[in-house]
């Protein structure tokens, strides 16, 4: 037998001081290994995917402003915007790829967009993003607070985009907003990417609305016009229809996609959302979309929401990309009497699909066009805005 050498005390001190490492370094690597054991490591990925003048940059903010949201608006801008040529199919990779990279936090993808010595104020619409604006990225506004974006593109310029990405990995959630989706497909390496755990929200307008809007802004909306025609020159006269065929046709396509033909990997992972439906009922609409992707409504939302939602003042060309307080209800309502009863006609041809789809009813006649009071837009509950989760469900109501 082997006698114990060790005098007592030293060996409690020993063994004293191999538990304090172990707590030690359980505690470093909780830190860094997050508790959920998920590929994603409990980060949630949104894309909110949506058309022109269709309420996205208002969506856009009502993720922004959330304390746990690292947002970006329209990244895939410096896409079509560098590389413009072959038009949006061509170009669909490109944004694929970027907008992944981004979830990912790898902010180096922009390299191939920006100038040499770029600043973060290079990046398109950067001081929208809150997360821009607080720490780490920026001393600015803490980061449960409503940011002010004339305020934070004064102070929050920095060279390089090291803090930004920093601060993208220092949020539980990353969102994206884009318009340059035309189809599901090409997003499906990123819903079958174990390492994101990616949200889909789709938002639609009805389309008359979206036709007015654009006509108000059709300067700014040129060249994106462009690669969606894929037409070089001098548009045809009838460019504006042309465009909402394309954008109505890739509403019906992704929503069908995601109702009817829905793979695996994509069930749970979209939500409709109905502009109209948003605009009538902000703050229901709002906590359903945040549950949906797992964040906490807080009361300095609340009271945010309530705000920007009953504001006064029109949109008005100038402000073509501003987020402005305004009666959101009323905007959604113009078209009805400032759009001449031929477009509306014309548009509800070509758009024909997906409003039924999507439950915006036609109109007949001027008259019936100018009746405002009279509500276009279907019950929410006679229509799908989730994915169903049973087979059987899905092709009896689709029917
Ligand atoms: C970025 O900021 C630096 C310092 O303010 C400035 O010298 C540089 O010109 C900026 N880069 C670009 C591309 O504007």
């Amino acid at each position: 037998m082997l006698r114990c050498r060790v005098p007592m005390p030293a060996m409690v001190t020993l063994l004293l001081l191999q538990a304090l490492a172990m707590v030690l370094f359980l505690g470093w690597y909780s830190h860094f290994v997050p508790q959920d054991s998920s590929p994603s490591q409990g980060k949630v990925h949104v894309l909110l995917l949506s058309s022109w003048r269709s309420g996205s940059s208002f969506l856009g903010q009502v993720f922004s402003q959330h304390p746990s949201v690292f947002y970006l608006m329209e990244p895939a801008w410096h896409v079509w915007t560098t590389l413009q040529r072959p038009g949006a199919r061509g170009l669909r990779m490109a944004v694929r790829d970027l907008v992944r990279s981004v979830f990912h936090c790898d902010l180096s993808v922009m390299d191939a967009y920006m100038p040499p010595n770029y600043n973060v104020s290079q990046v398109f619409m950067w001081s929208h993003s809150r997360a821009l604006c607080s720490p780490p990225a920026c001393p600015l506004t803490p980061r449960d607070q409503i940011s002010v974006e004339p305020e934070c593109k004064l102070h929050c310029d920095r060279m390089g985009l090291q803090l930004a990405e920093e601060a993208c990995h220092s949020y539980s959630h990353v969102v994206l907003k884009e318009v340059r989706f035309f189809e599901l497909e090409s997003l499906y390496p990123l819903l079958k990417d174990p390492k994101l755990d990616l949200r889909i929200i789709h938002l639609v307008r009805d389309p008359r609305a979206v036709l007015r809007s654009r006509e108000q802004a059709a300067k700014a909306l040129a060249r994106d016009s462009a690669l969606v025609l894929e037409q070089e020159g001098t548009m045809p006269p009838d460019a504006q229809q042309r465009v909402m065929q394309e954008v109505c046709r890739s509403h019906l396509r992704i929503h069908e996609t995601a109702m009817l033909k829905s793979p695996d990997f994509l069930r749970g992972r979209y939500k409709l959302v109905r502009y109209e439906d948003l605009v009538k009922n902000p703050l229901t609409e709002i906590e359903n979309m945040y549950n949906f992707v797992g964040l906490e409504m807080t009361e300095t939302l609340q009271e945010w929401i309530y705000r920007i939602t009953h504001g006064k003042g029109k949109g008005t060309k100038k402000e073509a990309f501003k987020i402005t307080s305004r009666n959101a209800e009323d905007v959604s309502l113009a078209w009805r009497t400032s759009l001449p009863y031929e477009k509306v006609r014309q548009i509800q041809e070509v758009c024909k699909g997906a409003m039924s789809l999507m439950g915006y009813h036609p109109v007949e006649s001027e008259m019936e066009q100018k009746q405002i009071e009279a509500d276009l837009t279907s019950q929410k509950k006679h229509y799908e805005f989730s994915w169903l989760p049973s087979k059987s469900t899905r092709s009896t109501k689709a029917g």
